[in-house]
């Protein structure tokens, strides 16, 4: 039965088999190491001159190759131990080998943490750059995150619900995927930029309390916190107001700061809360870092961002600043409603800010068809558009919508942070390149002139479909 690396810690003189990986073979004439790497730990194993078959077999051995290993677990001497490692006391006495099977020469080194490294080389061998520890650690820390968060929102009532990927376009902020539609020549489908619209329907539905750890797609430039394809924490509650739905996500942080990474430490809590006009005046950003001691790597500073203007100009019209789904603060309704003093109408919206990033974002919504019309108006929307676009928001909202409103994390950029890490493509296990490609699958890739044929798509300049 197989036995893993970091059980042999309580296995002192007993015969195990390990399977793994070699991680470093070091040969020192007469006796040969190797450190076994499994997903559990590293632990080194000696082979003695004898039996020479076994010590020969030892001897062909390489980095990478994968391997069953049979011994004794035995205590190292005193003078050998190796504290870096958790099985550092250990080691095995090897008594059987079998390769399982063999590795070329790695392309790119896992040993180091890997920032020396080309994005190139290291995205097209991603399933290698992902053996290397500190990339493992950041997936399987990624991994308990999203457990504990689950876990939190279930104990709270809050239903998780997949929402669809094929949507439909809508003018939300950024530039959408479309997806051909066979069926229907000539029209699309758009990859969602986030779940907002289902989880406004799921009010409507009746739900209350909703979360999705939800993929969103953004056909936007790609930089160090940004990619064209990323994870939201997406959340949305009826019957609330601003400070639940801020409440409760300062305290699903705090718990998942403290419980996960106990080495790290908050700054304030409560969060401090800035409106957007103080930041901007004080700060020059609506996301401050408020950090005071930008040189500690494990100082958390949170803070909230609110009462954003709602509308900002845009080419000689209005546009919303960020959510045209949002209600203004109740104080401003009317102002809405009869489409007045624009500029001064606030938003029910509320980012959250951690170390001068913006982790999250979110807003109390209109839930009456009047309000949402009414944003829509002063952006210059045509009835017909609104219809058009928004027709089944409207519709929706029609039949006893509940006040409601929600939040999403950028749970990419808020690992990243967590983890000290520069980039958020560290934390996702497939990310995109800086030019939005996936260079291990090759991604974007020609397709079959067949396959464009079905979908009634012709392109313009493309040298094989011109035949
Ligand atoms: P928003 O557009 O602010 O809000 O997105 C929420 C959070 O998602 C993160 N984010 C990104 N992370 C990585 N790559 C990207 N391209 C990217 N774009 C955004 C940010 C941001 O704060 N539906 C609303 C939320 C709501 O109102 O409930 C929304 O999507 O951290």
């Amino acid at each position: 039965m197989r036995t893993l690396v970091r059980e042999i810690i309580n296995l002192e003189n007993k015969k195990v088999e390990l399977m793994g990986w070699v991680a470093t073979r070091r040969d020192h004439g007469k006796l040969i190491f190797i450190d076994l790497r499994d997903r559990s730990g590293v632990i080194q194993a000696v082979f003695l001159p004898k039996p020479e078959e076994l010590h020969a077999l030892a001897d062909k051995l390489r980095s990478e190759w994968v391997v069953k290993l049979k011994g004794k677990v035995a205590k190292r001497p005193e003078n050998m131990v190796n504290k870096e490692i958790e099985t550092g006391e250990f080691e095995i006495q090897a008594e059987g080998l079998e390769i399982i099977n063999e590795s070329e020469a790695l392309p790119i080194a896992i040993d180091t943490n890997g920032y020396e490294i080309g994005e190139d080389s290291r995205m097209k061998y991603r399933y290698l750059d992902l053996r290397r520890e500190r990339l493992n650690k950041n997936i399987k820390i990624r991994a308990k995150i999203e457990k504990l968060i689950r876990d939190f929102l279930t104990e709270k009532e809050f239903v998780e619900i997949e929402t669809p990927i094929l949507g439909k376009s809508t003018p939300e902020g950024a530039r959408d995927y479309l997806v051909p539609s066979r069926l229907e020549p000539g029209r699309f489908y758009a990859l969602p930029q986030a779940p907002q619209q289902y989880k406004q329907l799921l009010m409507v539905a009746g739900i209350e309390r909703y979360f999705q750890i939800a993929r969103c797609f953004r056909d936007e430039d790609t930089r160090g916190d940004r990619q064209p394809e990323f994870t939201q924490l997406d959340m949305e509650m009826s019957f609330v107001e601003r400070e639940d739905v801020m409440c409760l996500n300062e305290e699903l942080l705090i718990k998942l700061v403290k419980e996960l990474m106990p080495e790290k430490k908050i700054q304030e809590i409560p969060f401090p809360r800035l409106s957007y006009k103080d930041a901007m005046e004080k700060y020059d950003t609506d996301r401050p870092d408020l950090r005071k001691d930008k040189n500690d790597p494990n100082l958390l500073a949170f803070c909230w961002v609110i009462d954003f203007p709602f509308f900002k100009k845009s080419d000689g019209g209005w546009t919303f600043t960020h959510n045209p789904f949002s209600a203004p603060k109740p104080e401003y309704i009317e102002f809405l409603l009869r489409q007045e003093s624009i500029s001064e109408i606030l938003a029910g919206q509320y980012d959250i800010i951690l170390n001068g990033f913006e982790i999250g974002g979110g807003s109390i919504r209109n839930h009456k068809p009047e309000a949402l019309k009414a944003v829509f108006k002063i952006m210059g929307f045509t009835d017909e558009r609104v219809k058009e676009n928004f027709g089944h928001m409207l519709e929706a909202f029609k039949y006893g919508a509940p006040p409601h409103g929600g939040i999403a994390w950028g749970l990419d950029r808020l690992i990243a942070l967590l983890q000290d890490e520069p980039n958020i493509r560290e934390v996702i296990a497939f990310p995109k390149t800086g030019d939005g490609g996936d260079l291990m699958m090759g991604a974007p890739s020609d397709v079959e002139s067949e396959q464009l044929k079905e979908l009634h798509i012709k392109v313009v300049n493309d040298e094989k479909t011109k035949k």
